[in-house]
C-alpha cells in the first residue's frame, strides 16, 4: 500500500489510475479505524479496481468545545488495517494543505443539516461538506464510500453531489456492530469501562422502538417515550435528542407510514454517541 501526503500526486495518481482504464473508489476517514470503516474499504475493493482512504482529523466540524485536541490517533495501527483490508493508497494531507493561509470557502446544504446533528453542532456539517468537497475534487473517485451510522451525514453528502452535478457516485454500507449491539465508532475509544456499559442503552433503545414497530405501533410520539425512558434509567446518560424522522429530510414525524428514521444522539460520560436504525413497511 502506497502512502501519498502530497494533493498534487494524489490526484496525479488518480488520473493516472483511470486513464489505465482503471475504476477508483473512495473511503474517507478520519482514523481511529474500525470494522465500519474496515467494511467500507472491503466494499471499494470489491467494486473498484483502486481503492483510496484517506485520514484527515478535519478541525473545520469540530465545535469550539469538542474533543478535537483528544481525537484519536492511531496511525501506524491504521496503516495495517487498510493494508490487510486491501487498499492502494492512503492518502494522509496535513491541515497546512487542505486550509492554506487565506482559505475562504466553506459549502453549506441547508434544510437536511437544520436538524439532529446539524442542531446541536451548528457547524458541523459546513465543515463536513467542505471537506468532503475538496477531498472529491482531489481525489476524484468514481465511487466514495460512507458509512450509515452517520445517516444525515451521507443524506448531506448525497445532496451536495447531487446539487452540484458532481461526478461521482455515492455508496453506503450498514452499521457495524460490537457483539453487545454497540455501534462502532472511533469515540468508543473515550469510553470508560462503566460508559461501555451504559453506552448499551442507545442499541437497547433503538432495538425495543423496531420491536415496537414490528409489533404494530405507528404513533412516533410513543416510541420517543419509549426510548427516552430506557436512556434515562441510565444515570451516566444525556439525552441529545431522540428523533423518529422522515429518513431523507429528517423531519420529525407524527406516525411511522411507509418508512422511518430512528436516530439518537447521547452523551455517555461525556462522549457524544450516534446511533440510527429504518423501520416501517419498506424498511430496507
Ligand atoms: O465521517 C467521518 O469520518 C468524517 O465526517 C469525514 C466524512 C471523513 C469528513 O471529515
Amino acid at each position: 500500500m502506497r502512502t501519498i501526503r502530497n494533493l498534487h500526486e494524489m490526484r496525479a495518481y488518480s488520473r493516472q489510475a483511470r486513464r489505465a482504464g482503471s475504476t477508483l473508489g473512495f473511503v474517507p476517514t478520519m482514523g481511529a479505524l474500525h470494522e465500519g470503516h474496515l467494511s467500507l474499504v472491503r466494499q471499494s475493493v470489491a467494486r473498484c479496481n483502486v481503492t483510496v482512504a484517506s485520514i484527515f482529523i478535519n478541525p473545520a466540524q469540530f465545535g469550539e468545545n469538542e474533543d478535537l485536541a483528544v481525537y484519536p490517533v492511531d496511525l501506524e495501527n491504521d496503516r495495517d488495517l487498510l493494508k490487510r483490508a486491501g487498499a492502494d493508497v492512503l492518502f494522509l494531507p496535513t491541515a497546512a494543505d487542505i486550509y492554506p493561509p487565506g482559505f475562504k470557502t466553506h459549502v453549506t446544504v441547508s434544510d437536511v443539516t437544520a436538524r439532529l446533528c446539524g442542531k446541536s453542532r451548528p457547524m458541523f456539517f459546513r465543515g463536513v461538506i467542505t471537506v468532503v468537497l475538496k477531498l472529491l475534487n482531489i481525489v476524484e473517485p468514481d465511487t466514495a464510500f460512507f458509512g450509515e451510522k452517520d445517516r444525515q451525514q451521507l443524506e448531506v453528502v448525497k445532496t451536495m453531489v447531487r446539487d452540484l452535478n458532481l461526478d461521482v457516485a455515492i455508496a453506503s454500507g450498514p452499521i457495524v456492530r460490537e457483539a453487545d449491539g454497540l455501534a462502532m465508532s472511533s469515540r468508543n475509544r473515550y469510553l470508560s469501562e462503566a460508559d461501555r456499559v451504559s453506552a448499551l442503552c442507545l442499541s437497547r433503545a433503538l432495538s425495543a422502538a423496531s420491536q415496537r414497530v414490528r409489533a404494530g405501533e405507528v404513533t412516533a410520539e410513543n416510541l420517543r417515550r419509549e426510548m427516552l425512558g430506557i436512556i434515562q434509567k441510565e444515570g451516566r446518560a444525556e439525552v441529545d435528542y431522540i428523533s423518529v424522522c422522515d429518513p431523507r429530510s429528517f423531519e420529525e414525524k407524527e406516525t411511522i407510514g411507509d418508512e422511518a428514521l430512528i436516530a439518537l444522539a447521547v452523551k455517555i460520560g461525556g462522549t457524544r454517541l450516534i446511533d440510527n436504525c429504518i423501520v416501517g413497511g419498506k424498511k430496507k
